[in-house]
């Protein structure tokens, strides 16, 4: 397998992959849109920190691609939704940054907070300039945090050891969580008037562009002061030069900018008020090699086992249930390759619905569910390349309705996966469980009875319930020297349908099929592989 690193990595990183047995890994920093996509198709993944952009238009010509690793956190240089489309994983590292970037973000408050660099460089230009350069105290100043996800808390917990009041704002932390951290939860609106500091912690995303703009700064303290240490973007850069220049803001620390590095005619950059780091949160020798190594194993697990971890367009199992989970995503890929192969035949499907049975396995259905789905689109669409990531957006492209996972109430197991797939020519079914926890068994398909093993070629029959159809099938099979691993019957209540499934060792060649489908008593004949 190929592995591209298109942007600057630690060299512990890339010696994670070259240790991996199975990966070619190529380094090629620097590279231009077009360059990057003239050579994207031959690689299985790319590794990339802020520098490289994976537009729509470099995943269109990843033929080859499985995985982005991106070494950081923030994945605004990624098309997401076309990675989904295609189905390539997109990955971060979260955590290996964190620390770095909250010491730096705090670098630059005291920075702002004293004014270090102006008067670092007014004193190299030859001048002592005490009065100019005097400061603010940070202890008693409120320091306003908007994000207080993994960087916001840390510096939370370091601004209060210098005496600063945290408040913050962040719409997904609970009151309580905010109440262990020793911080004020508040609205935009009350967090502004109060705050003397400002920092942003925030992805970039639709509700976040331009989040700091005239309109907020205009319900700021007078004076207050704002960093960004996050996404350039979030702060609306017009804005903050002309609240500074009219005396609202008394002064901005930037790490990050709209456009990076920032044209040089900035205004921003030419204001005193304003320090700038040119995207220095995550530079420490730590990080970098955190994030690199972090990366460098994610990527390689997920291409050498098929591990995935901290995947940001899939739905993912918390560590602690992925392996008790595993079995049941197995068993419930299978489940719905099963009825996607039966309904290969060109048959408009409608609506999917998962059913589920067993507290842990409702608990993740969402997991679950998308996993049969995926299992059952590959097996529809032979042609397709369909994975968890895809298998929704894939969904919609075939006309199929995906209804919510509903509880199994009536079952005699204790866990129990089912599907129902709504086609244009009826309803199709199947059910499935773990035989002492272990032992993966489709128990019903199409309301028969049916217990047989989800492995190996399998060839399902649809028939009258009357005598002669095993020696017929058998006599065919026997001619091929076809052995038949084992055989299960069910029938309908009324004794005159039933269900037949021969598990073969070999595959029965596809031609012997309507030569089946000829035979007295026999409706349909079809093999699928599971
Ligand atoms: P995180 O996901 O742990 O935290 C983000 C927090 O923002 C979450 O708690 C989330 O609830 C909150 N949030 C989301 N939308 C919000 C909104 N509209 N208003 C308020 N809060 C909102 O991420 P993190 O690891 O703390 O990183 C934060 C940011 O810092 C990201 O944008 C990341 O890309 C950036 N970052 C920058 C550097 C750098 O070099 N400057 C380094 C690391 C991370
Ligand atoms: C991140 O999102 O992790 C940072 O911006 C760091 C980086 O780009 O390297």
């Amino acid at each position: 397998m190929k592995v591209l690193v298109s942007d600057n990595l630690a060299e512990k990183g890339i010696a994670v992959l070259r240790r991996t047995p199975g990966l070619q890994v190529d380094v090629k920093t620097g590279m231009s849109a077009d360059e990057l996509i003239s050579r994207i198709g031959e690689y299985d993944a790319l590794l990339i920190r802020s520098a490289t952009r994976v537009s729509a238009d470099v995943i269109a010509a990843a033929d080859n691609l499985k995985v982005i690793g991106r070494a950081g956190v923030g994945v605004d240089n990624v098309d997401l939704a076309a990675a989904s489309r295609r189905g390539v994983i997109v990955m971060n590292t979260p955590g290996g940054n964190t620390i770095t970037t909250a010491e730096h973000t705090l670098s630059l408050l005291t920075s702002l907070a004293r004014n270090i660099p102006q008067a670092d460089d007014s004193l190299r230009r030859g001048r002592w300039d005490r009065k100019r350069y005097q400061g603010v105290e940070l202890s008693g100043k409120v320091l306003g945090i908007i994000g207080l996800g993994r960087i916001g808390k840390e510096i939370a917990g370091r601004a209060q050891a210098m005496g600063m009041q945290v408040v913050a704002y962040d719409p997904l932390l609970s009151l309580e969580e905010a109440r262990k951290l020793g911080v004020e939860l508040l609205s935009l609106e009350q967090l502004y008037p109060l705050a003397d500091f400002i920092t942003v912690h925030t992805p970039l995303t639709e509700e976040t562009r331009h989040l700091i703009d005239r309109r907020s700064i205009a319900k700021m303290k007078q004076g207050v002061r704002i960093i960004n240490c996050a996404r350039g973007g979030i702060v609306h850069e017009r804005a903050l030069y002309e609240a500074i220049v009219e005396g609202r803001v008394a002064g901005a620390a930037l790490d990050v900018f709209e456009q990076e590095p920032p044209a040089s005619d900035n205004p921003l950059l030419g204001l005193e008020q304003v320090i700038c780091t040119p995207h220095l949160g995550a530079s420490t020798a730590e990080a970098q090699e955190k994030v690199a190594v972090a990366v460098a194993r994610q990527v390689a697990d997920f291409l050498t086992r098929g591990v995935i971890s901290n995947a940001l367009n899939m739905p993912m199992l918390p560590p602690k249930a992925q392996a008790m989970l595993n079995p049941y995503l197995v068993l419930a890929r299978k489940l719905g390759s099963l009825l996607g192969q039966l309904l290969r035949a060109g048959v408009q499907v409608r609506e999917f619905q998962a059913g589920l049975a067993g507290e842990q396995l409702l608990q993740h259905a969402g997991v679950i569910a998308n996993e049969m789905l995926a299992g059952f689109l590959s097996g529809m669409l032979p042609g397709r390349k369909v994975n968890a990531v895809n298998a929704a957006s894939l969904a919609g492209e075939v006309g199929l309705s995906l209804l919510p996972p509903k509880p199994l109430l009536e079952t005699n197991y204790t866990q129990q996966l089912s599907l129902e797939i709504a086609t244009a020519r009826g309803p199709r079914s199947a059910a499935a469980t773990l035989l002492s926890g272990k032992l993966p068994r489709i128990i019903t398909l199409d309301g028969f009875k049916a217990e047989f093993e989800p492995a190996g070629y399998i060839l399902v029959l649809f028939n009258e319930d009357k005598p002669g159809i095993i020696g017929n099938i058998g006599t065919i099979l026997g001619e091929q020297r076809i052995n038949i691993a084992d055989m299960q019957f069910g029938r309908s209540s009324s004794r005159d349908k039933a269900i037949s499934i021969f598990r073969t060792d070999s595959p029965v060649p596809e031609r012997l099929l309507p030569r089946m489908e000829k035979l007295p008593h026999i409706h349909s004949v079809q093999q699928v592989l599971l």
